[in-house]
């Protein structure tokens, strides 16, 4: 999966750092941009996934817009050159200044999440004299089987608009002068694999709209967010996600009406497959009744196993001796930095270089300054 001529490099380069595999990136934004567009559909890159320049360039390439979920993603969104009108705002706790910085900047849409929230951005844009687009984010109580840390939209996740509040709600989009409604938006989970889920999901929208409809309350735009999943067992022989199957069974399935639009939030399924965290081995230290592979990466720079117990595959890049059994740990003052206990790696000494798979999602940008580590380093294809 790497390059034999990329790895003759790393093993004269410093450690850890991620590497991105750019031609995987771009295969992997045509094939989406391919079976999101045969149906109109429209993608937003989730920046939070990974907000590195080289990839926000291929998504602004693509021509994709944005999903943001800060003001900071809002102004590197704009400097990278997204136009403002593909960009969403999403997150149930967004400060005045964020929201400033969204209506200074005229973007596509707020996803709003609550009743105050809404009412905060009607006396902000009244005071800027602004307009804002408002797309209601609605809890639908799907439960979308996937890690209960990465749940989004079960009823009692703090995330989106509850059924309870939806005569309210309409009521405000009527009256409050400073908004204008626009659309619904959904998002119900990260890392989703079945995809009989977003056929569920969809059923519930098509029963959203129809309450809209009823309340004479039209929507330009559907958003369904992201969620779709990747193969993190077995990265090679699934390194692009299944986007065929996954648009179709929105297709297939919402009902949209004349002139409406479908709107998608994808993160990780557009970037996860195409980033590997490498780290090379420090020691190989024989515990009471465990190996241990001591590496220079640490949960500072590669957090989800430690955060979500998240299996990443492990593989040695530089050795060919037969498998042996392995805890692989970082080098940070903390018993929960660990890769993984008990797996199987080539046999390694010091000096090896592991390859830490699927990482390009929620890796690098997830990293901390913990133990003062420096910033973590990024390597991409493109530039070796
Ligand atoms: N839209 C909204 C409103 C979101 O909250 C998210 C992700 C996305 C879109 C993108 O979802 P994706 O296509 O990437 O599934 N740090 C966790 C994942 C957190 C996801 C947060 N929301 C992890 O490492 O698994």
């Amino acid at each position: 999966m790497i390059e034999p001529r990329f790895i003759e490099q790393f093993r004269k380069m410093e450690t850890p750092f991620y590497f991105y595999d750019m031609n995987l990136l771009r295969k992997t934004i045509e094939t989406a941009k391919a079976e999101s567009s045969q149906y109109g559909f429209e993608v937003h890159y989730a920046l939070k996934a990974n907000n590195c320049d080289p990839v926000i360039k291929a998504m602004i390439d693509a021509g994709f817009g944005a999903d943001c979920v800060s003001g900071n993603e809002i102004s590197k969104c704009i400097a990278a050159g997204f136009p403002s009108s593909k960009i969403a705002f999403a997150g149930v706790g967004k400060s005045d200044r964020e929201i400033e910085t969204a209506l200074e900047n005229n973007i596509f849409s707020f996803n709003c999440e609550s009743i105050p929230e809404i009412e905060v951005i009607n006396e902000i844009a009244g005071r800027m004299g602004k307009i804002a687009p408002v797309a209601l984010r609605i809890n639908p109580d799907v439960d979308p089987k996937t890690h209960e840390y990465i749940t989004t939209g079960l009823k009692d996740n703090k995330f989106g608009i509850s059924y309870r509040d939806f005569d309210e709600v309409g009521q405000l989009m009527r009256t409050l002068p400073n908004i204008q409604l626009k659309g619904i938006h959904f998002h119900i989970g990260s890392q989703i694999t079945d995809i009989s889920i977003f056929e569920t999901l969809s059923l519930k929208v098509n029963a959203i709209t129809s309450w809209f409809d009823k309340n004479g309350l039209y929507l330009e735009h559907i958003n369904v967010g992201g969620g779709l999943g990747i193969n993190y067992t077995d990265p090679k022989n699934e390194s692009i996600p299944n986007f065929k199957a996954y648009f179709k069974a929105f297709n297939d399935h919402i009902k949209l009406k004349p002139g409406q639009q479908l709107h998608f939030e994808l993160g990780r399924s557009l970037v996860g497959q195409c980033g590997q965290f490498i780290t090379r081995v420090l020691y190989v230290k024989q515990g009471m009744e465990t190996q241990f592979l001591i590496v220079d990466g640490g949960m500072t720079e590669l957090i989800r196993p430690m955060l979500y117990k998240a299996h990443h595959q492990i593989v040695s890049l530089t050795s060919k001796q037969a498998e042996a059994k392995y805890d692989v740990v970082g080098p940070i003052c903390e018993s929960t930095d660990v890769f993984a206990k008990g797996i199987q790696v080539n046999a390694s000494q010091r000096g090896d270089i592991l390859a830490i798979r699927t990482a390009g999602a929620y890796g690098q940008v997830m990293a901390s300054a913990y133990n003062m580590r420096g910033p973590v380093k990024e390597i991409f294809s493109d530039n070796l």
